[in-house]
Protein backbone atom coordinates (compact mmCIF):
# COMPACT_ATOMS: atom_id res chain seq x y z
CA UNK A 1 0.00 0.00 0.00
CA UNK A 2 1.20 3.69 -1.03
CA UNK A 3 1.35 6.68 1.32
CA UNK A 4 -1.84 8.33 -0.09
CA UNK A 5 -3.93 4.61 1.10
CA UNK A 6 -2.46 5.26 4.56
CA UNK A 7 -3.65 9.12 4.46
CA UNK A 8 -7.03 7.98 2.93
CA UNK A 9 -7.56 5.53 5.69
CA UNK A 10 -6.66 7.99 8.46
CA UNK A 11 -8.68 10.38 6.83
CA UNK A 12 -12.02 7.75 6.47
CA UNK A 13 -11.28 6.57 10.21
CA UNK A 14 -11.53 10.34 11.37
CA UNK A 15 -14.73 10.84 9.23
CA UNK A 16 -16.10 8.36 11.93
CA UNK A 17 -15.76 11.16 14.01
CA UNK A 18 -18.26 13.86 12.72
CA UNK A 19 -21.45 14.29 13.69
CA UNK A 20 -24.61 16.20 12.35
CA UNK A 21 -24.48 19.69 13.62
CA UNK A 22 -20.97 19.71 14.40
CA UNK A 23 -18.66 22.76 13.57
CA UNK A 24 -15.53 21.54 11.76
CA UNK A 25 -12.21 23.05 11.56
CA UNK A 26 -10.72 21.81 8.49
CA UNK A 27 -6.98 21.78 8.16
CA UNK A 28 -4.18 22.71 4.86
CA UNK A 29 -2.03 20.49 3.47
CA UNK A 30 -2.65 16.86 1.06
CA UNK A 31 -4.03 14.47 4.10
CA UNK A 32 -6.51 17.05 5.16
CA UNK A 33 -6.99 17.54 1.56
CA UNK A 34 -8.07 14.03 1.17
CA UNK A 35 -9.98 14.44 4.51
CA UNK A 36 -12.08 17.40 2.89
CA UNK A 37 -13.15 15.27 0.03
CA UNK A 38 -14.43 12.64 1.55
CA UNK A 39 -16.63 15.17 4.18
CA UNK A 40 -17.74 17.07 0.98
CA UNK A 41 -19.26 13.36 -0.21
CA UNK A 42 -20.80 13.33 2.99
CA UNK A 43 -22.54 16.36 3.38
CA UNK A 44 -24.00 15.46 -0.70
CA UNK A 45 -25.54 12.60 1.09
CA UNK A 46 -27.43 15.38 3.97
CA UNK A 47 -24.85 15.22 6.75
CA UNK A 48 -25.14 19.15 8.45
CA UNK A 49 -22.05 20.57 9.58
CA UNK A 50 -20.54 24.01 9.39
CA UNK A 51 -16.89 24.21 8.28
CA UNK A 52 -13.56 26.74 8.93
CA UNK A 53 -11.03 26.22 6.68
CA UNK A 54 -7.42 26.98 7.91
CA UNK A 55 -6.18 28.24 4.28
CA UNK A 56 -7.48 29.68 1.14
CA UNK A 57 -6.36 26.62 -0.45
CA UNK A 58 -8.76 24.41 1.72
CA UNK A 59 -11.60 27.21 1.66
CA UNK A 60 -11.81 26.68 -1.92
CA UNK A 61 -11.70 23.02 -1.89
CA UNK A 62 -14.56 23.03 0.33
CA UNK A 63 -16.58 25.66 -1.09
CA UNK A 64 -16.19 23.74 -4.58
CA UNK A 65 -17.82 20.94 -2.73
CA UNK A 66 -20.63 22.79 -1.21
CA UNK A 67 -19.38 22.33 2.13
CA UNK A 68 -20.87 24.83 4.69
CA UNK A 69 -18.48 27.68 5.47
CA UNK A 70 -18.07 30.19 8.44
CA UNK A 71 -15.68 32.27 9.72
CA UNK A 72 -13.76 32.02 13.06
CA UNK A 73 -15.30 35.71 13.63
CA UNK A 74 -19.12 33.94 13.16
CA UNK A 75 -18.35 30.77 14.59
CA UNK A 76 -15.71 31.37 17.15
CA UNK A 77 -16.11 28.32 18.80
CA UNK A 78 -15.56 24.62 17.21
CA UNK A 79 -16.16 21.51 17.98
CA UNK A 80 -13.22 19.63 16.02
CA UNK A 81 -10.76 20.27 13.80
CA UNK A 82 -8.95 17.78 11.60
CA UNK A 83 -5.18 18.53 10.09
CA UNK A 84 -2.18 16.61 9.39
CA UNK A 85 1.29 16.94 10.12
CA UNK A 86 4.91 17.25 8.98
CA UNK A 87 5.88 14.98 12.57
CA UNK A 88 4.68 13.66 15.57
CA UNK A 89 5.84 12.16 18.58
CA UNK A 90 5.02 9.43 21.20
CA UNK A 91 3.21 12.53 23.45
CA UNK A 92 1.66 14.25 20.29
CA UNK A 93 3.27 16.91 19.95
CA UNK A 94 3.39 18.65 16.20
CA UNK A 95 5.63 19.80 13.90
CA UNK A 96 3.26 21.41 11.02
CA UNK A 97 3.70 24.62 8.85
CA UNK A 98 5.09 22.67 5.21
CA UNK A 99 1.99 24.12 3.64
CA UNK A 100 2.57 27.61 5.46
CA UNK A 101 -0.68 27.18 7.15
CA UNK A 102 0.42 26.94 10.49
CA UNK A 103 -0.51 30.18 12.62
CA UNK A 104 -4.07 29.66 10.63
CA UNK A 105 -4.48 26.30 11.71
CA UNK A 106 -3.24 26.62 15.32
CA UNK A 107 -5.76 29.57 15.64
CA UNK A 108 -8.41 27.24 14.63
CA UNK A 109 -7.18 24.35 16.29
CA UNK A 110 -7.39 26.49 19.56
CA UNK A 111 -11.00 27.70 19.13
CA UNK A 112 -11.63 23.94 18.87
CA UNK A 113 -12.41 21.28 21.83
CA UNK A 114 -10.21 18.98 20.14
CA UNK A 115 -7.59 18.94 17.35
CA UNK A 116 -7.22 15.41 15.61
CA UNK A 117 -4.37 14.82 13.38
CA UNK A 118 -4.54 12.13 10.47
CA UNK A 119 -1.21 11.45 8.61
CA UNK A 120 0.25 8.70 7.04
CA UNK A 121 2.99 6.25 9.44
CA UNK A 122 6.32 8.51 7.60
CA UNK A 123 5.36 11.25 9.99
CA UNK A 124 5.87 9.68 13.27
CA UNK A 125 8.84 10.09 15.05
CA UNK A 126 10.91 9.31 18.38
CA UNK A 127 12.05 12.99 17.99
CA UNK A 128 10.77 16.47 16.37
CA UNK A 129 13.25 17.98 14.40
CA UNK A 130 14.32 15.93 11.07
CA UNK A 131 11.85 17.84 9.71
CA UNK A 132 12.82 22.00 9.48
CA UNK A 133 10.73 23.77 11.91
CA UNK A 134 8.47 26.39 9.74
CA UNK A 135 8.35 29.98 11.89
CA UNK A 136 6.04 32.30 10.64
CA UNK A 137 7.54 36.37 10.56
CA UNK A 138 6.75 39.55 10.03
CA UNK A 139 8.24 41.47 6.91
CA UNK A 140 8.95 44.52 9.17
CA UNK A 141 13.05 43.92 10.50
CA UNK A 142 13.07 40.28 8.55
CA UNK A 143 17.19 40.54 8.89
CA UNK A 144 17.12 41.19 12.73
CA UNK A 145 14.00 38.52 13.03
CA UNK A 146 16.20 36.32 10.97
CA UNK A 147 19.08 36.99 12.84
CA UNK A 148 17.34 37.30 16.85
CA UNK A 149 16.72 33.57 16.12
CA UNK A 150 20.01 32.53 14.93
CA UNK A 151 21.00 33.83 18.26
CA UNK A 152 18.63 31.95 20.27
CA UNK A 153 19.76 28.63 18.07
CA UNK A 154 23.34 29.73 19.18
CA UNK A 155 22.85 29.77 22.65
CA UNK A 156 19.83 26.45 22.75
CA UNK A 157 23.20 24.71 20.91
CA UNK A 158 20.59 24.16 17.73
CA UNK A 159 21.81 23.88 14.32
CA UNK A 160 22.20 27.48 12.84
CA UNK A 161 20.55 26.52 9.59
CA UNK A 162 17.69 28.97 8.59
CA UNK A 163 16.18 29.92 4.86
CA UNK A 164 13.87 32.33 4.19
CA UNK A 165 11.28 30.06 2.30
CA UNK A 166 11.34 30.75 -1.55
CA UNK A 167 8.33 29.83 -3.82
CA UNK A 168 9.50 27.40 -7.24
CA UNK A 169 9.98 31.03 -8.58
CA UNK A 170 12.56 31.85 -6.45
CA UNK A 171 10.39 34.45 -4.61
CA UNK A 172 9.90 35.08 -1.42
CA UNK A 173 7.21 32.45 -0.02
CA UNK A 174 4.20 34.53 1.61
CA UNK A 175 1.25 33.04 3.86
CA UNK A 176 -2.29 33.83 3.39
CA UNK A 177 -1.80 36.41 5.99
CA UNK A 178 1.14 37.61 4.24
CA UNK A 179 3.98 37.18 6.43
CA UNK A 180 7.42 35.50 5.41
CA UNK A 181 8.67 31.71 6.86
CA UNK A 182 11.58 30.97 7.95
CA UNK A 183 12.42 26.81 7.64
CA UNK A 184 14.64 26.10 10.69
CA UNK A 185 17.07 23.38 9.86
CA UNK A 186 17.53 21.80 13.35
CA UNK A 187 17.68 18.25 12.46
CA UNK A 188 16.90 17.49 16.40
CA UNK A 189 14.97 19.36 18.70
CA UNK A 190 16.18 18.16 22.19
CA UNK A 191 13.39 20.37 24.03
CA UNK A 192 10.17 21.49 21.94
CA UNK A 193 9.13 23.14 24.94
CA UNK A 194 11.86 25.48 25.76
CA UNK A 195 12.17 26.53 22.17
CA UNK A 196 9.11 27.28 21.62
CA UNK A 197 9.00 29.63 24.56
CA UNK A 198 12.08 31.30 23.61
CA UNK A 199 10.84 31.93 20.31
CA UNK A 200 7.67 33.35 21.67
CA UNK A 201 10.09 36.47 23.08
CA UNK A 202 11.27 37.29 20.18
CA UNK A 203 8.53 40.68 18.51
CA UNK A 204 8.83 39.26 14.36
CA UNK A 205 8.33 35.81 15.34
CA UNK A 206 4.08 35.65 14.54
CA UNK A 207 3.91 31.84 15.40
CA UNK A 208 5.97 28.82 15.28
CA UNK A 209 4.74 25.51 13.71
CA UNK A 210 5.32 23.80 16.83
CA UNK A 211 2.20 22.41 18.23
CA UNK A 212 2.37 21.28 22.13
CA UNK A 213 -0.17 19.90 24.18
CA UNK A 214 -3.00 20.75 21.39
CA UNK A 215 -3.22 17.65 19.29
CA UNK A 216 -5.80 14.77 21.49
CA UNK A 217 -5.83 12.27 19.30
CA UNK A 218 -3.62 11.20 16.23
CA UNK A 219 -5.05 8.62 13.66
CA UNK A 220 -2.22 7.25 12.05
CA UNK A 221 -2.37 5.00 8.27
CA UNK A 222 0.59 2.22 7.93
CA UNK A 223 1.28 -1.01 6.76
CA UNK A 224 -0.97 -2.53 9.42
CA UNK A 225 -3.76 -0.39 9.13
CA UNK A 226 -4.61 2.68 11.52
CA UNK A 227 -3.31 2.86 14.65
CA UNK A 228 -4.62 5.81 17.05
CA UNK A 229 -2.15 8.28 19.60
CA UNK A 230 -4.11 9.64 22.59
CA UNK A 231 -2.34 12.79 23.69
CA UNK A 232 -1.24 11.51 27.73
CA UNK A 233 -3.30 14.59 28.68
CA UNK A 234 -6.72 13.84 30.29
CA UNK A 235 -9.63 14.38 28.28
CA UNK A 236 -12.77 13.77 30.32
CA UNK A 237 -15.48 13.38 27.58
CA UNK A 238 -13.68 10.70 24.48
CA UNK A 239 -15.52 10.77 20.82
CA UNK A 240 -15.21 7.46 20.36
C1 LIG B 1 0.28 22.86 6.46
C2 LIG B 1 0.45 21.76 7.43
C3 LIG B 1 0.11 20.38 6.96
O1 LIG B 1 -0.83 19.84 7.83
C4 LIG B 1 1.34 19.56 6.96
O2 LIG B 1 2.30 20.20 6.12
C5 LIG B 1 1.09 18.13 6.46
O3 LIG B 1 0.81 18.15 5.11
P1 LIG B 1 0.61 16.81 4.28
O4 LIG B 1 -0.65 16.19 4.78
O5 LIG B 1 0.52 17.28 2.86
O6 LIG B 1 1.82 15.95 4.52
O7 LIG B 1 0.86 21.93 8.55
O8 LIG B 1 0.71 24.07 6.98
Amino acid sequence: MASDDYKLNAAKAALELIEDGMKVGLGTGSTAAIFIDLLGERVKDGLDVVCVPTSRASEIQAANLGIQLATLDEEPFLDVTVDGADELDQELRLIKGGGGAHLREKIVAMASERLIIIADESKVVDQLGAFPLPVEVDGFGLRSTFEMISVLCAELDLKQDLQVRETPEGEFFKTDGGHYILDCHFDVIPDPEELADCLSLIPGVIESGLFLGIAERAIVGGADGVTVYEAPFEDEDEIV
